[in-house]
């Protein structure tokens, strides 16, 4: 199954269920002034949830773009160096405003899983926050996961806030053992306790139930809400049966890309890092670009410029000079324009914004060569006071 088609079968999934399908709403949540990015599904509805919004449905459901990189869910230095961390990457969710709840969040992510897309029972586990009797319940009831597959964790794992304030609550996570293939090396590998590709999380359903303000007080909202969000590159590698969300259909073209243009060959383990990181920031940039930041030395535009020129020192390490992500736009618009149409109308646009901001990386750098090589120089000659 490929990614794009992944997307349609869950959207549509939920509209069955009696869901609207939403658009993703833009990276840059113009009225919210605690994220730098749109980190989750859930921003757009930030309001519905707490109740000063109203909207003609009660039950939502999107595939959302994302950005983690600054701000709480920060994602950037992680990048490239495991099989699942993105900059940019699509969240899918579906979401009750005061209509559902728990029981039929569960009810439908189990038939999802395992019925629609085929997952294997057996290998599917459920996290619950650790007091959570009630989902406890409702796994053991609604679902063919037996007791000992049920794990109780702390705050840290199971409660689920989108920044330092605002909709937060409890959350429960499906995850899939990947097998012993896919084990690291420490001892104590086992679900709960250990963060390796092995115990790989698929999807969490947050029973949204507070709202935290700046002095970490929780009031309860006015209805009990689901949120939940599923990383659609972790699924497809599932899916595809690959280790890495780098080697499915929605991110190994542009590394093909890569490997076209250096000459070079990518390389899974650690020699690949280079050509993880620029195919997952050619994403970010494309679509940051796409809602409007601009490369800058402060907030959105800073981070955008941090992303881009990570990416071209990676592009460097790779042996190229000059700009080369900006010629990854259309193969970005190939694989992901029809899911969202704005980075095929601004493709143009985008590739230009990401030329110039790689031109002046390199301006920057050779100037800065420059006067480190007469620094050295008159270091060499005795001339540096
Ligand atoms: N809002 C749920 C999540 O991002 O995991």
């Amino acid at each position: 199954m490929t990614g794009n088609e992944l997307r349609e079968k869950f959207l549509k999934f939920f509209e069955s269920k009696g869901h609207t399908i939403v658009p993703s709403s833009s990276l840059v949540p113009h009225n919210d002034p605690t994220l730098l990015f749109t980190n989750a599904g859930m921003n757009q509805f930030k309001d519905v949830f707490l109740g000063l919004d109203k909207r003609p449905y009660s039950r939502a459901t999107t595939a959302q773009k994302c950005v983690r990189a600054g701000g709480k869910h920060n994602d950037l230095d992680t990048v490239g160096r495991t099989a699942r961390h993105h900059t940019f990457f699509e969240m899918m969710g579906n979401f009750s405003f005061g209509d559902y709840f728990k029981r039929d969040a569960i009810t439908y992510a189990w038939e999802f899983l395992t019925e629609v897309i085929g997952l294997p029972k057996e290998k599917l586990y459920a996290t619950i926050f650790y007091d959570d009797n009630e989902a406890h319940d409702l796994w053991l009831e609604l679902t063919d996961i037996p007791k000992e597959r049920i794990i109780r964790l702390g705050e840290k794992d199971n409660f689920w806030s989108m920044g330092e304030t605002g909709p937060c609550g409890p959350c429960s996570e499906i995850l899939i053992d990947r097998g012993e293939n896919y084990r690291c090396d420490a001892p104590e590998c086992a679900i709960g306790k250990c963060d390796c590709d092995r115990w790989l999380e698929l999807w969490n359903l947050v029973f949204m139930q507070y709202n935290r303000d700046e002095k970490g007080v929780m009031t309860p909202l006015p209805k009990p809400s689901i949120d939940t969000g599923m990383g659609l590159e972790r699924v497809a590698s599932v899916l595809q049966d690959v280790s890495s969300n780098y080697d499915t259909d929605l991110l190994l073209k542009l590394i093909s890309y890569i490997e076209g243009v250096t000459g070079l060959k990518y390389r899974r383990d650690e020699k690949g890092f280079p050509f993880r990181v620029i195919a997952d920031h050619a994403r970010s940039c494309t679509f940051l670009v796409a809602d409007g930041v601009l490369p800058s030395n402060e907030g959105r535009g800073y981070v955008l410029r941090r992303i881009l020129r990570r990416a071209a020192r990676f592009v460097k390490v790779l042996g190229w000079d000059g700009p080369f992500l900006c010629d990854m736009v259309p193969v970005v618009v190939e694989l992901m324009g029809e899911a969202y149409p704005e980075i095929k109308e601004k493709q143009d646009y985008i590739r230009k914004v990401i030329r110039i901001e790689e031109e002046r990386f390199h301006e920057t750098l050779q100037e800065g060569m420059k006067v480190a090589g007469e620094i050295i120089a008159k270091v060499k000659q005795g001339g540096l006071e």
